[in-house]
């Protein structure tokens, strides 16, 4: 065993121990039958939460938007998007969850505004050279008439990075830079105008009571200066990215005193002393290698970073040690918590993830047409794999439906395909649409109870009738009661402010002690083809499948030791 990392040296903050649900705010519960999900449903389900156990719930965003990206394209950060409610419902969201100690954190969309923020409507009215152009990176085009690019940067969704306008009288303009849609034009933060925007924003939320933000594409915002070409194809969502740099659009340096500066407002929201009083940062922040996403997380930057790491890794029990090693040396270097996350509605879901060969590279959705996964193998990796995450000392996010084990919708119809990167990937990249169905509440109910009508903004499966939560309530075998009991556990022998040893050379298993004041909890999982022995004299407090009839821990399963 070699300790790897040592959770005393950590002040008792929520944040570093916490457990955050994210939920997708169009596909979580809806109210009103429309076939969208909305914040008064959100209200209604939230006792749900409670009892699972969580710490906080994320929101996806639900501000004004023309939903070109699923809301990831804001018109106006102030105010909510009529199909999710008004600002009083939020407010009743925000107070509903404090009623019931669940904290709440809003995304913050900092990269790009929506083509339909006023900022951007009067960059176009008002022409070339104009401040109200320099908000947003506007460039002349190359060639004599100004008709090609002003650089060779892709989208992340496929295509150009850039769009050619229409003048006010009608001649072929000026190009301005969307490192996603063309709907989402990306600010320029150079600009002192957008600074002072968005630490306004801060406060707006903050004032309203949030307990904190998940931030877009964090290591984003700040452009290399002349933005200069750059070749490869981006990678940020699908696949793990160039592993030799990651191009003069991401992780410049200058991103950092922007959030030195958001710090400094949220640190103001708390001169108590009290840590329970604190309001936090995530970083969505696709950053490689770990020592690099670290500087995200440094004492006066943000409280949690994602570690996309963990997610990508593959299931083989040398990289996961791996990984583990890495996150805490990276992170205990500045720190910082490590944020474990398997899943998200950028990704396939892990339960279907888990069942892809293993070397195959991780897809940006998939069809009826590809290879479908082993959805018996990745449900059972899927439930090896969260219960050593949620073991692991430091804070975890889970995604909307991950509890019931949902897989992804595989053989989704393309023509209900809604995520941009369908379409402008020219039909080549499925998206992520097969992660984002609305739930299944109840298996009886029309929509599967996910609102009071049959109507879903995305179809659902019928595999998920018999995972709705209804089903799995009660049930000791369900995927549900597995994260209840995980939860509860956790917190119990308070493993997420442990201390963390490994044992080395254990192959096809990965083992770990977590010690904390309320004792030891060994873990192990198991990806080897034979059975593990439970050591001698050892209880099991908590397995992520059925041990074999030796009382052996079989293959793919996760452990917890008392
Ligand atoms: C982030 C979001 C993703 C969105 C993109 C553009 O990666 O998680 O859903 O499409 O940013 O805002
Ligand atoms: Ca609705």
């Amino acid at each position: 065993m070699t300790t790897i990392h040592d959770g005393t040296s950590h002040p008792d903050a929520w944040w570093r121990k916490a457990v955050i649900y994210q939920i997708y705010p169009r596909s979580w519960a809806d109210a009103n039958g429309d076939g969208i999900g909305d914040l008064p449903g959100i209200t209604s389900r939230l006792p749900y939460l409670r009892d699972l156990g969580v710490d906080a719930v994320w929101l996806s965003p639900f501000y004004t938007s023309p939903q070109a990206d699923a809301g990831y394209d804001v018109a106006d950060y102030r105010d909510i998007d009529p199909l999710f409610g008004t600002l009083d419902d939020a407010k009743d969201m925000v107070a509903r969850a404090h009623e019931l100690d669940l904290r709440v954190i809003v995304d913050l969309v900092p990269n790009h505004s929506s083509d339909e923020h006023a900022w951007f409507q009067a960059a176009l009215a008002a022409g070339p050279g104009s401040p109200e152009r320099a908000r947003y990176i506007f460039r002349d085009g190359k060639g004599p008439e100004g008709n090609e690019p002003p650089n060779n940067w892709k989208a992340v969704f496929g295509g150009s990075a850039w769009t050619r306008i229409t003048e006010a009288d009608g001649s072929p303009g000026q190009w301005y830079l969307h490192l996603f849609d063309p709907k989402q034009p990306d600010f320029d933060w150079n600009h002192s105008e957008v600074r002072a925007e968005f630490e306004s924003v801060l406060h707006f939320w903050l004032d309203l009571g949030v307990d904190g933000f998940r931030v877009d594409v964090a290591h984003g915002l700040v452009k290399e200066a002349g933005l200069p070409d750059w070749e490869a194809e981006q990678e940020l969502l699908g696949g793990t990215g160039p592993d030799d740099g990651q191009g003069p659009m991401w992780d410049q340096d200058g991103v950092h005193e922007i959030y030195e500066a958001w710090r400094r407002i949220l640190n103001s929201y708390n001169t108590s002393g009290d840590s329970s009083q604190d309001r936090v940062m995530c970083a969505e922040a696709w950053v490689k290698p770990a020592s690099r996403a670290a500087r995200y997380v440094r004492q006066t930057e943000f409280h949690q970073a994602f570690n996309f790491d963990f997610l990508d890794t593959t299931w083989r029990a040398a990289d996961l040690r791996d990984v583990i090693e890495t996150s805490y040396a990276a992170n205990d270097s500045v720190g910082a918590p490590t944020t474990w996350v398997l899943s998200n509605h950028d990704v396939v879901r892990h339960a279907t993830r888990l069942g892809l060969p293993i070397d195959a590279p991780r897809p940006n959705g998939i069809g009826a047409e590809d290879a479908q996964p082993d959805a018996e193998l990745g449900l059972r990796r899927a439930r090896a794999a969260t219960a050593l995450m949620l073991a692991l000392p430091g804070g975890s996010y889970l995604w909307q439906g991950e509890e019931l084990g949902l897989p992804e919708h595989t053989t989704m119809p393309d023509d209900v395909r809604q995520d941009p990167t369908w379409e402008r990937s020219g039909h080549t990249v499925k998206g992520r649409d097969g992660c984002r169905v609305p739930m299944p509440w109840e298996a009886d109910k029309p929509s599967l109870g996910f609102g009071p009508s049959e109507q879903t903004w995305l179809p659902q499966p019928e595999s998920y009738a018999a995972l709705a939560v209804d089903q799995q309530t009660g049930d000791e075998t369900s995927t549900l009661e597995l994260y209840r009991t995980m939860l509860r556990l956790r917190r119990e022998r308070a493993l997420a402010g442990g201390s963390l040893a490994m044992a080395t050379n254990t192959g096809e298993v990965v083992q770990v002690d977590i010690t904390s004041a309320a004792g030891t909890t060994t873990v192990i999982t198991n990806l080897g083809e034979g059975p593990v022995e439970v050591p001698e004299g050892a209880t099991v407090l908590l397995a992520s499948g059925p041990l074999d009839a030796k009382g052996d821990v079989p293959t793919d399963t996760t452990v917890w030791l008392g």
